[in-house]
């Protein structure tokens, strides 16, 4: 089968070694790839939201299946485009992305189909928003979005009447260009975060899905969800202490309606949703929807996979999802991100990396190869993948595996996980307090 891989991350390279580790023959190409995907297959010189390039490409190429990576592609209408062409796609359509593409319209649809989510306000004009900000009649923190795509990171947590105020300011002066010129003013929400990924298959005539294990990321840079907000610093999955029940909720509260929403709306559905969800004391509640795989979640999620990936990712692009479950591995996968330093601000980059033989699955993020040598190329440079029986076992095996990966400056967390194991040992679950 031949398949194009668009996007160059830790995401694309996990999804790359899943797709070659099919039982059939895979002719793999990326666009634009990294030097650890040129291992497993051929780059483009073409970059992923290059959507003219990458059409033309494809309308000679013929692959069997696009696999979209990023989200910025799809708001682009890649998908779209290709096709057009009669090619089998997996990623949504320009219309669906924008439910990742615009909080405002993720936020609407949200209202519109009964999806339990924080309350908010939409503002456009600066002195409508500072008078909301006045009469803020939730607790505080202000939760400030910017409406569009602001490479993770148009989400402010404003803890002051003052620092609203000035957020507020300089997102609709344009610090995220266009993307920031209309403001959501949320409600805050607390609980447990966790990333829920669900395959889609929506069409006029069908709503299918296969929900995929939940997984947790750790998106702040220090231990103890210390510091700055970054793409995700590690992540494990299942949760271990989530019930068949809370699932069956997750899928009744979020899930279906999702797709409801999806086929009254007219918006086809051929890729996965991954639903950002807050487990609040009054239930799960959604932040956000992605319209993409989360990265560093796929990491786990290829982990725990025990599918083969290009027949399942065929399926829903060619909208035939007919199987109701999926195969995972039994135990707990879970990933830490090894990350330069500087990160997230200003990653240092072309530092080299002693990469010694690990006991666990080694992913290249932001990484550059040069006379034989692995050199930091990104802020998230490597990720750490250990599969082990329980949540346990793949901490110890993953803490004891980080030696083998190091270079100077390098940023780890060691607590990928540990807040769940504490919870799960103390025999709680998702209803107790977080
Ligand atoms: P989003 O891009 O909407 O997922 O927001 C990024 C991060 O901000 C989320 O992963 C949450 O940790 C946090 N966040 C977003 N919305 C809220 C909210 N209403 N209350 C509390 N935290 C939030
Ligand atoms: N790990 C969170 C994300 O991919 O957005």
């Amino acid at each position: 089968m031949k398949i194009l891989l668009v996007g160059s991350g830790g995401r694309e390279h996990a999804l790359g070694l899943k797709l070659k580790a099919s039982a059939l023959p895979v002719d793999l190409f990326a666009a634009p790839g990294s030097d650890a995907l040129a291992e497993l297959g051929t780059c483009l010189p073409l970059g992923s939201e290059d959507v003219e390039g990458l059409t033309r490409w494809c309308a000679q190429a013929r692959p069997d299946l696009v696999v979209i990576g990023p989200e910025a592609p799809l708001v682009a209408g890649l998908a779209d485009a290709l096709r057009d062409l009669g090619i089998a796609v997996f990623g949504h359509d320009q219309a669906t992305a924008r439910l990742e593409g615009s909080k405002a319209f993720a936020k609407a649809f949200m209202g519109r189909h009964g999806i339990p989510c924080a309350a908010s306000r939409q503002v456009q004009d600066l002195a409508e928003g500072e008078a909301i900000i006045r009469a803020w009649p939730h607790p505080y923190p202000v939760v400030l979005k910017a409406d569009g795509l602001a490479a993770g990171k148009g989400v402010v947590l404003a803890q002051t009447e003052a620092e609203a105020m000035e957020t507020l300011r300089t997102f609709l002066d344009g610090r995220f260009g266009d993307a920031s010129k209309t403001v959501l003013l949320e409600e805050p929400l607390t609980g447990m975060e966790l990333s829920l990924h669900v395959l889609v298959d929506v069409d006029a005539d069908h709503a299918r899905c296969v929900v995929l294990p939940p997984c947790q990321d750790h998106k702040r840079l220090g231990e103890g969800d210390q510091g700055p907000n970054t793409g995700g610093m590690g992540a494990f999955g299942p949760i271990p202490f989530l019930r068949p029940e809370d699932l069956d909720r997750l899928r009744q509260d979020l899930v279906e309606p999702t797709l409801r929403g999806c086929q009254a709306d007219g918006l086809r559905a051929r890729g996965v949703f991954f639903l950002g969800v807050m487990w609040t004391p009054r239930g799960p509640k959604l932040l956000e929807y992605n319209v993409r795989f989360g990265d560093p979640e796929t990491q786990v999620l290829m982990e725990l996979l025990d599918e083969d990936l290009p027949g399942l990712l065929k399926e829903v692009a060619e909208g035939r999802l007919e199987r109701q479950d999926l195969t995972f591995k039994p135990g707990c996968a879970l990933t830490v991100v090894l990350a330069a330093e500087g990160y997230p601000e200003t990653p240092v980059k072309g530092v080299p990396i002693t990469l010694g033989p690990a006991a666990v699955r080694v992913i290249h993020a932001g990484t550059r190869k040069e006379e034989g040598r692995w050199l930091t190329h990104g802020g998230r440079v490597l990720n750490l993948v250990a599969h082990a029986p329980d949540l346990d076992q793949a901490r110890r095996t993953l803490l004891e595996a980080l030696p083998q990966a190091d270079w100077p400056g390098r940023q780890v967390r060691h607590d990928i996980g540990l807040r769940a194991l504490r919870h799960a040992e103390a025999h709680r679950t998702v209803a107790d307090a977080w």
